[in-house]
C-alpha cells in the first residue's frame, strides 16, 4: 500500500471571522497523514472572480455552504481517491476537469479550493516538511514585506468612509520582524489617537480601526502620518502609505463616474486620477490598489500613465488572479502589480502559475488574504514558496490576521541566516522609483 495515495476526502462546515459558514476539507493519506485547508471569503468581491458557491436559502442569510460541502463529499472525493498526493498539478487538473466550467461555477470554487489546499498540506505533511519548502523547494527563502491595514473602511466598515484600506508598509527595516514591529507600533499609536478623540474605538472586518466621525477620505491619510510620527518614525522614510481604494464599489459604469459618498462628490475618471495623484504629491503614498474600477480599463490606463513609474499600482478586482486578465493589463501597460488571492482563481496550481506569470512579466505579486478569514495559514507559505516579496493580510489585530503574521515570524526564525528580506528593494523589480522622498 503506497502511503502517499489519497485514502479519504472529507469536507465540513466551519465558520470564518465574519461569523459566516465556510468550507473546511481534510484529506487523509494511506499512511495516516492528514492535510487540511479552510477556504477564505471576500466582501468586496470582483465581478470576474471564480464563483463562490453559496446555498442562497434562508439559513445564514443565504450564505450557507452545504451545497459546496456536498459537492466535495459526493462528487470530488470519489474521483480523488487513490491519486498520488505528491502530484498537486494532476490533482488540481482533475478538480478543474470534474467541474467543467471556466469559472468553477458548477461545483463552486470554494469546494474546489478546499480540496486543493488540503492536498498540498497533506503532501507537505507526508514529507514532514513545511509547506513553503514543499511548494517552493530549496530556493524558497524570501520573506514578504508586510502591507498592513491601520484603518478599515468601505464594505468592511459599513461604508463609514469610501476608501477600503488605509495601510502602511515598512521601508527602512532590514528584517521582517523589525518591519512588522514598526507596523505594530503604528497600529497602537493610531489606536491612541482614536481614543483621544473620545469616540468609541471599534474595529472593522480585517482588524483595522473603524473610521468613526470622519468628514473626508483625506483625514485617513493625515491620521496615518500622525500615527507614524507618534510611534517615533518618519513618514515616507521609515514607513510608506498604501491604499486599497476598492473603487469598483463606488463606480457608476453608465456615467463613467466615481461617487465619494462621504464627501458627496461625483468625480469623472480624470478627476479621480487627479485626486489620487494630488494625494501622492501630498502624502508618502507608495502603493495604490484598485484606484480605478474593474470595468474602467481606460481610467486604469490614465492612472498608470500618471503614477506607474512613481508608485506601485496593484490590480485586485481588475485582474482577479486570472492570467488572461493580467495578460491584458501587461499588453495595455496597466498597473505594475497584481493582488494574488487563491479563491479568485480556485486552485493552488493556478495561483502559483499566476504568481509566476506576474513575475515573468515584470509585475509585482502581492499575496493577499480575504476579509473573511480563519486560522488557515496557506497564503503565508505560498508567499514564501514563490518568493513573492509582499503579503497583505489585513491588520495587526484579530487572531485570523495574527495567525498569518505570527507564522511569518516562525518561518523567519526557522530560516535563520538563509532568510532574505527585500525591504524597499522589492519595488525595484517593477522599475518604481520613489523619487519624491
Ligand atoms: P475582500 O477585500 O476580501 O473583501 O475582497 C480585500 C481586498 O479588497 O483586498
Ligand atoms: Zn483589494
Amino acid at each position: 500500500m503506497e502511503g502517499f495515495k489519497i485514502k479519504s476526502v472529507k469536507a465540513r462546515q466551519v465558520f470564518d471571522s465574519r461569523a459566516n459558514p465556510t468550507v473546511e476539507v481534510d484529506i487523509t493519506l494511506n499512511d495516516g497523514t492528514v492535510g487540511r485547508g479552510i477556504v477564505p471569503s471576500g466582501a468586496s468581491t470582483g465581478l470576474f472572480e471564480a464563483v463562490e458557491l453559496r446555498d442562497g436559502e434562508e439559513t445564514f442569510d443565504g450564505k450557507g455552504v452545504s451545497k459546496a460541502i456536498h459537492h466535495v463529499n459526493e462528487q470530488l472525493a470519489p474521483l480523488l481517491l487513490d491519486m498520488d498526493v505528491r502530484d498537486q498539478k494532476a490533482i488540481d487538473s482533475r478538480l478543474i476537469e470534474i467541474d467543467g466550467t471556466p469559472n468553477k461555477s458548477r461545483l463552486g470554487a470554494n469546494a474546489i479550493l478546499g480540496c486543493s489546499m488540503a492536498a498540498c498540506w497533506a503532501g507537505a505533511n507526508y514529507y514532514k516538511v513545511p509547506l513553503y519548502r514543499y511548494l517552493g523547494g530549496s530556493a524558497a527563502n524570501k520573506l514578504p514585506v508586510p502591507m498592513v491595514q491601520i484603518i478599515g473602511g468601505g464594505a468592511h466598515a459599513d461604508n463609514a468612509i469610501d476608501i477600503q484600506d488605509f495601510l502602511v508598509i515598512p521601508t527602512s527595516a532590514s528584517t521582517f520582524s523589525e518591519g512588522y514591529e514598526m507596523v505594530v507600533n503604528v497600529y497602537n499609536a493610531a489606536k491612541m489617537i482614536f481614543k483621544g478623540t473620545g469616540k468609541p474605538v471599534s474595529i472593522a472586518d480585517e482588524g483595522g480601526l473603524w473610521p468613526t466621525g470622519f468628514q473626508s477620505n483625506e483625514e485617513g491619510l493625515k491620521l496615518l502620518c500622525e500615527s507614524i510620527e507618534l510611534a517615533g518614525y518618519t513618514p515616507g522614510q521609515d514607513l510608506g502609505i498604501a491604499l486599497d481604494i476598492a473603487s469598483s464599489e463606488f463606480y457608476d459604469q453608465e456615467r463613467g463616474t466615481y461617487r465619494l459618498e462621504l464627501e458627496k462628490k461625483t468625480l469623472t475618471k480624470e478627476e479621480m486620477v487627479g485626486m489620487l495623484s494630488d494625494w501622492v504629491d501630498k502624502y508618502p503614498i507608495i502603493s495604490i490598489e484598485d484606484g480605478m474600477s474593474e470595468l474602467d480599463w481606460e481610467g486604469n490606463l490614465l492612472l498608470t500613465q500618471k503614477l506607474g513609474k512613481k508608485i506601485q499600482l496593484v490590480g485586485d478586482d481588475l485582474f482577479t488572479t486570472n492570467i488572461e486578465r493580467i495578460r491584458k493589463g501587461v499588453e495595455m501597460k496597466v498597473d505594475n502589480a497584481v493582488l494574488i488571492k487563491m479563491n479568485q482563481i480556485g486552485t493552488i496550481t493556478e495561483t502559483i502559475e499566476t504568481i509566476e506569470f506576474t513575475q515573468n512579466h515584470g509585475y509585482l505579486p502581492v499575496v493577499s488574504a480575504r476579509s473573511g478569514e480563519t486560522e488557515d495559514c496557506t497564503i503565508v507559505h505560498l508567499a514564501i514558496a514563490t518568493n513573492a516579496g509582499q503579503l497583505k493580510v489585513g491588520s495587526a489585530a484579530r487572531s485570523e490576521r495574527t495567525a498569518k503574521w505570527n507564522e511569518v515570524l516562525r518561518i523567519e526564525e526557522a530560516l535563520g541566516s538563509s532568510a532574505r528580506y527585500p525591504s524597499k528593494g522589492v519595488f525595484a523589480a517593477a522599475g518604481i522609483q520613489f523619487n519624491q522622498y
